[in-house]
């Protein structure tokens, strides 16, 4: 059977955050469950700088940074601020996200053709410091088109629509999501962009999305951090893999 080249796993280790923060104490710490993830074959990890520093900490990023043998995908809004911390950090790639303080998780995508001109001055001085700037975005071709004429190397297509209509059993919505996932991916490389997935991800619902061949990528947190609880995170990202390889195959 072909394979269409290995598809990477960011494992985001935003919620060993969140349960940090919800007790105020030291502990989960972030950076090792960083370097769990990383022992067990992450390719990369993900953790996302909000503006309210609900679950990570800007202290959290300068430490993964220093401590993670594998590159840091920094996830942040389009904001002075973030603007700033980046340049500092220098991070491998930096995921452009839209936030609402009141949002539970990012909830959409990123609006780059409502607003390509500020989003590609932002992104400028990123480039420039080297890193791979990718736009999280829903599957709309104008977004995507926006993405490749700002000069964004990455698209990370918004799975949480098709992950909440998987868990509702909502199953020919389910196919029309994924099915403008694969076209949005298609349209996204034949742009040369890379494209990365992610949102929601899950072991029941991973394997559609791993088997789109121009997909490089699946950024993945809340459920393994999860499963974690009861399996370990260990085994828990050893189990992704193996559903993300099998339906790559
Ligand atoms: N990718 C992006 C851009 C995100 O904002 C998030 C959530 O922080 C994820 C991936 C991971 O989503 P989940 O935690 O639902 O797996």
């Amino acid at each position: 059977m072909p394979t269409h080249g290995k598809l990477r796993l960011g494992v985001n280790i935003d919620h060993v955050a969140t349960l940090r923060n919800a007790r105020g104490s030291e502990w989960p710490d972030p950076l090792r469950a960083a370097l769990l993830a990383e022992a067990a074959g992450a390719d990369g990890i993900t953790a996302h700088l909000r503006e309210d520093r609900r679950h990570i900490r800007d202290a959290d990023i300068v430490a993964l940074k220093a401590g993670i043998g594998i590159p840091l995908n920094f996830e942040c809004a389009a904001t002075d601020e973030m603007q700033s911390i980046v340049l500092a950090t220098r991070p491998h790639a930096v995921c452009l996200v839209p936030e609402k303080r009141t949002e539970r998780t990012t909830e959409g995508g990123l609006d780059v053709a409502g607003d390509a001109d500020r989003l590609r001055d932002f992104i400028t001085p990123l480039r420039e410091a080297g890193a791979r700037v990718s736009m999280f975005i829903g599957h709309d071709p104008r977004q995507i088109e926006a993405s490749a004429a700002i000069g964004a190397a990455v698209v990370e297509l918004h799975t949480g629509h098709y992950s909440d209509l998987h868990a509702e059993g909502r199953e020919a919505e389910t196919r029309a999501e994924l099915e403008a996932l694969i076209r949005g991916a298609q349209l996204a490389h034949s742009l040369g962009l890379e494209v990365h997935a992610g949102h929601g991800l899950t072991y029941a619902n991973v394997a559609p999305i791993a088997a789109i061949p121009q997909v490089k990528e699946l950024n993945i947190g809340h459920f393994l951090i999860g499963e974690a609880v009861f399996i370990g995170l260990g085994a828990a990202i050893e189990e992704m893999r193996r559903r993300m390889d099998a339906a790559r195959a």
